[in-house]
């Protein structure tokens, strides 16, 4: 069996472990600085795999020698959002969880390939790269599934199609800046901006942009925790089961899209070795605006981490 931890045994934590338990993908440890609770939450799950029948151990603990050669460390610990706080206020508590869940993590798991999701995501990533010092392939952010799924659901809530039918592609920083493809997106082959009208799509775009902030607001107690976790998840999927899957993922630009020494998201295909291409799609004038807005806006946030934390 494999073996997957999860660092960070909160709400996306707990909850991508409840995803890859129901789906039999492998054992898991839940680790948390929380006394009690990673322990608690594990032997819950574990008492209900009976119920569905699926031979997987969850083990929550304190310590990181429990995540002793895992195949894959999504990180999640942090500080979530509240209203009225944007990403970028995370960066300093978040830098340094993250750096601590990286660092000990990779003593105990050199082969691991990591998997990021605490925010400002593409700093996250960025920080856990250079403190790593693993090749880029191993170390992979989670937004652009996030991102597209939600884009996803506000397409089908307009036109009433099945989800099935509807394809959409979310690039960018995973921040207001993001880069939603109405071109690219389509319905049953069609492109998004031909099967609406601008207004609808507009609207639609907006509201993906905001998409955290909006489940934020609702919330108020957190942020949004069942489609992030399940993005993981399905990335989690994709490199156990070598699927070659093709989903926007936050990956460090080497020269890609014109981009370097920052974390972006872009097409990426997901194997076995984690990130094994970059796929480039070609612009117009204007997506090409939009993607160089969220990239400045990105590297401003990897700029002031590099003010905190030497890497
Ligand atoms: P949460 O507050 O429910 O869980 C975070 C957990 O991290 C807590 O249980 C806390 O005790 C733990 N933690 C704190 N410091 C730790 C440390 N040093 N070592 C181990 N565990 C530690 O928050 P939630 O909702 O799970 O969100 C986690 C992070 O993920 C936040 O930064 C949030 O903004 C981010 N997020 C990112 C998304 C994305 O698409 N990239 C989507 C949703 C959340
Ligand atoms: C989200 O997009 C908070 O980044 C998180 O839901």
């Amino acid at each position: 069996m494999n073996k997957v931890s999860i660092i960070g045994a909160g709400n996306t934590g707990a909850t991508a472990a409840h995803w890859l338990a129901e789906r039999e993908l492998a054992d898991i440890v839940l680790v948390d600085v929380v006394e009690g609770m990673p322990q608690g939450k594990s032997l819950d799950m574990m008492e209900a795999m009976p119920i569905i029948g699926k031979d997987v151990k969850v083990i929550g603990t304190n310590n990181y020698a429990d995540t002793k050669d895992s195949d894959i460390i999504i990180i999640t610990a942090g500080v979530a959002r509240k209203p009225g706080m944007s990403r970028d206020d995370l960066l300093k508590i978040n830098a340094d969880i993250v750096g601590t869940a990286a660092t000990e993590s990779l003593k105990f798991s050199p082969n691991a390939i990591f998997i990021v999701l605490t925010n400002p995501l593409d700093t996250m990533a960025y920080l856990t790269m250079k403190m790593t010092k693993l090749p880029r392939e191993r170390v992979i952010g989670q937004a652009g599934i996030l991102d597209s799924a939600r884009m996803r659901a506000f397409v089908a809530m307009e036109t009433g199609v099945s989800l099935e039918n509807i394809q959409c592609y979310v690039l960018g920083g995973h921040g207001d800046e993001m880069v939603p493809l109405t071109r690219h997106s389509n319905i049953a082959g069609i492109p998004l901006n031909e099967y609406l009208p601008a207004d609808k799509l507009e609207a639609i775009v907006n509201r993906t942009r905001k998409g955290g902030g909006e489940i934020v607001n609702l919330l108020k107690t957190g942020s949004a925790y069942y489609a992030p976790s399940l993005a993981c998840v399905q990335m989690t999927e994709a490199i156990l089961k070598d699927k070659k899957l093709i989903v926007p993922c936050a990956a460090y630009m080497n020269g890609e899209y014109g981009l370097n020494d920052m974390y972006f998201g872009v097409p990426c295909v997901l194997g076995a070795k984690g990130i094994e291409r970059i796929i480039e799609y070609k612009f117009d004038d204007a997506e090409k605006a939009m993607f160089e807005k969220s990239a400045a806006s990105v590297k401003e946030t990897h700029e002031a981490l590099k003010s905190l934390v030497t890497l």
